[in-house]
């Protein structure tokens, strides 16, 4: 098969990789592609600003047979519409199934449609009466989430717990460039419970789990300092009920599937489910993605070992499933820990920041159990620097947590140990009871 894969960031290095150990694949065409994947593909010859039913088109007339899209916003563009158009099987939800990411209030009104465990909301237009709803919140049950309904990059979410934080909110939402995520306003209670995300493949045949994932948000140990678009995380979730998947496919993902179906939609691609799971009640869903996360494509990744190739294809009805695929991803034993490196500005971007000389095989990832995926990196006259923000994500899997956290520390010093003011966190992986 030749594939094509959309994205630039270390979760496409990752699914580069991952689709490039597949006796499936043989060709990998990538757009836009970046430095660390190397030669794991050929570059589609279209710029960054291309028209995506540009890049659709060049696709199948290069003999692509498959699609996988690695970021959200091509997907809330309705780039898997495009594809659909060129019946150009594509791994990525088309533009109206994308909206439960790209719209909350979209996603709010399924789950609430589905009874699928969800905080209570409420919808508004407008700041006035955003703040108003948002007081009465606080006032009567002592806190209230403050969510931009459209996509933000993460940095749309306010949960509240006084006053002073309702105002900066708003200050936010409708005076910092916010303003057309914010159009719409999502208001809700807030949730106690513990984080943790939920993957799933959806399409053709039986959907296929990958397993649970926990993020770490802030940058800093501890779950110190600002949030970021996640600093590591781990896999699988020894915290969580033994049955933890089959609850959430029972109460969130079928009903979802189902909710979508009645609305005449059908969902292909990986849904990601952000959950908070309460002791005494159970998950409660948190947000929808429809794509893989970042780190978590890049863990998921390497502690899966089955073919993800052989996966997809199923989903976009190019091949059955084996049988033996069917049997879901328990035969993962052991454990992986993923550590993301941001560059000494990250996550504000502000002053100057350092570049460093990435060693010419430290992407080659030759070492399954082990593997460095690169994000923000550059090529200047055949050799690798680091550049602004996220980098660089290490993954290791060994046969326990306390194994791969050494083998991930390692890998980090082994590459990075010289790199003055480069920030990871020393503790992802470690609060696991
Ligand atoms: P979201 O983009 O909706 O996932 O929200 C970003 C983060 O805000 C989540 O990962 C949670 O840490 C937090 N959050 C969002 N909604 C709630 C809620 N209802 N209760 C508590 N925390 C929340
Ligand atoms: N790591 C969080 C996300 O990908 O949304």
């Amino acid at each position: 098969m030749k594939v094509l894969l959309v994205g630039s960031g270390a979760r496409e290095h990752a699914l580069a990789w991952k689709l490039r150990q597949s006796p499936l694949v043989n060709a990998l065409v990538l757009w836009p592609g970046s430095p660390a994947m190397g030669n794991l593909g050929e570059k589609l010859d279209l710029g960054l600003d291309a028209k995506l039913s540009d890049v659709a088109r060049l696709a199948k007339n290069q003999g692509v047979d498959m699609v996988v899209v690695g970021p959200e916003q091509p997907l809330a563009d309705g780039f898997a519409d495009d594809c659909r158009e060129l019946k150009l099987p594509c791994f990525g939800p088309v533009k109206a199934a994308a909206l439960l990411e790209s719209s909350k209030a979209f996603a709010k009104d399924v789950m609430a449609a589905a009874g699928i465990p969800t905080a209570a909301y409420q919808t508004v237009l407008g700041e006035e009466a955003c703040r108003k709803t948002a007081e009465s919140f606080l006032q009567k049950t002592g806190g209230v989430v403050i969510k931009a309904s459209g996509l933000a990059s993460g940095k749309g979410v306010f949960v509240c717990t006084k006053q002073e934080h309702i105002d900066e909110a708003i200050e936010r939402l409708y005076r910092s460039g916010m303003a057309k995520a914010a159009e719409t306003v999502v208001l809700e209670e807030i949730l106690i419970g513990r984080e943790c995300s939920f993957f799933v493949f959806l399409g053709e045949g039986p959907l296929t789990p990958l397993g649970f994932a926990v993020d770490h948000k802030r940058l800093k140990d501890g779950d110190q300092g600002p949030n970021t678009g996640g600093m590591g995380c781990y896999t699988p979730v020894p915290w969580l009920p033994s049955d933890a998947d089959q609850i959430v496919i029972k109460t969130v993902v079928e009903p979802l599937e189902a909710e979508l179906a009645r609305r005449g939609i059908t969902y292909t691609g990986c849904l990601y489910v952000g959950l908070m799971w309460n002791e005494k009640t159970g998950p409660s869903v948190v947000e929808f993605n429809v794509r893989l996360g970042d780190p978590e494509a890049e863990v998921l990744a390497v502690h899966d070992q089955r073919d993800w190739a052989e996966l997809i294809a199923a989903k976009v009805g190019l091949r059955a499933l084996p049988e033996s695929f069917v049997a879901a991803a328990s035969r993962n034993q052991g454990a992986s820990v993923a550590v993301v490196l941001a560059s000494p500005c990250y996550p504000f971007g502000e002053g100057e920041t350092r570049r460093f000389l990435v060693p010419a095989d430290g992407f080659l990832n030759k070492d399954p159990s082990q593997c460095a995926f690169g994000a923000a990196v550059r090529e200047e006259r055949g050799q690798m620097f680091t550049g602004k923000g996220r980098i660089l994500t290490f993954v290791a899997r060994a046969d326990d947590f306390v194994k791969a956290r050494k083998k991930v520390y390692r890998a980090i010093e082994s590459m990075a140990d010289t790199w003055e003011g480069v920030q990871y966190r020393r503790d992802i992986g470690q609060q696991l009871s």
